[in-house]
């Protein structure tokens, strides 16, 4: 791989009026990576990709995409570049083929011949003939990565590609994504969703309202996330809660009719032996809360200097 980034931001800012969407961000995505911006709503995720493409310019910072720059290369900045922002719009009343004929039509070239290619990729084949108006929210999202595809880009980027999507629509793109992956693609995407970003991405940039709170791989980000809380259901929860009672790196809680129970996966282990040692029956015992979208919402709904050794604005921080 080239050692231009496929993105480089440096301490950009986009400001509307009194409100700063994006403030100060920088971000290095390395070619050939998938790299995840995550954030709740309003963090600043579209303004910041909208940037990206051109469509609105930073009031400060410097960005510059597959080493070109707004300023410099004008619209060659978007050459290798393609993908969609919040979702991807086409004409209903039109086939997936025929709105794929439009675009490829206005990208000129050889994008034509590429539609039979970029419909099998996303799985389209067999449906390519069907008006969009009919289409799945799922199928809709994926006509959007087909239209991109065409312009064989280097820089796939990717606004909320699984918003909206049932779980099986969310393991289809997963799959998309992992398979364009593969293929040397770089991939930047943007989510509200931990669970989706954590199976695919390699480093993410986790923001809140505009700054970022986390540079960083997934890997560093789960050796900081709590430890898992489980809801534990008993034949006899006092009797079980009982003997939580001096158990070493435990907390044990009644809490609407079963247990939560938070600790390490010893501890839970050790536990749940007493209690059945004990001659209480296990009814059910569930992840209340996956560690990682714990340490999401503990890092975008507190504030940032709360979290200890999360913070690294450092663009380089993204690679330890
Ligand atoms: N054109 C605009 N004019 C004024 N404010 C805007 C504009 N675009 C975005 N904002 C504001 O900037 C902030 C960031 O918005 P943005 O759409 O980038 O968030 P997001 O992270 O993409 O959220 P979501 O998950 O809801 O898509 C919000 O407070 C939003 O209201
Ligand atoms: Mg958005």
């Amino acid at each position: 791989m080239s050692d231009i980034l496929a993105v480089n931001a440096v301490d950009v800012t986009k400001r509307y009026g009194a409100l700063t969407a994006v403030d100060g961000i920088s971000m290095a995505v390395a070619q050939g990576e998938v790299y995840g911006v995550l954030g709740p709503n309003g963090a600043g995720k579209t303004t910041f990709l909208r940037m990206l493409f051109g469509l609105i310019r930073p009031d400060g910072g410097t960005l510059q995409v597959l080493g070109r720059t707004w300023q410099r290369d004008g619209t060659r900045a978007l050459d290798g570049v393609a993908g969609f922002l919040e979702s991807p719009r086409f004409y209903p009343y039109l086939s997936g083929r025929v709105n794929l004929e439009l675009l490829a039509g206005l990208d000129g070239g050889d994008a034509p011949t590429r539609i039979d290619r970029v419909l099998d990729t996303v799985d389209l084949t067999g449906r390519d003939r069907d008006k969009v108006g009919g289409y799945s929210f799922g199928m809709r999202q994926r006509l959007g990565v087909a239209a991109a595809l065409l312009r064989e880009p280097r820089l796939l980027v990717l606004d909320e590609p699984a918003n909206g999507l049932d779980p099986a629509g969310i393991r289809d793109m997963r799959a998309l994504v992992g398979q364009l992956a593969a293929s040397g693609l770089t991939v930047l995407l943007s989510s509200h969703d931990m669970g989706e970003v954590e199976q695919i991405c390699d480093n993410v940039t986790i923001m809140r309202t505009g700054t970022v709170v986390y540079h960083g791989t997934i890997a560093t980000l789960r050796e900081q996330a709590p430890e898992p809380a489980h809801r534990l259901s008993t034949s006899d929860d006092q009797s079980a809660l009982a003997l939580a009672a001096g158990r070493p790196g435990l907390t044990v809680l009644a809490l609407d009719g079963a247990l939560a129970v938070r600790g390490s996966l010893d501890a839970v282990d050790a536990y749940l032996s007493a209690v059945v040692r004990h001659g209480l029956a296990l009814r059910a015992l569930s992840l209340q809360e996956a560690p990682l979208q714990s340490l999401f919402f503990m890092l975008t709904e507190t504030s940032p200097e709360t979290v200890p050794g999360s913070l690294d604005r450092s663009p380089t921080g993204a690679r330890p």
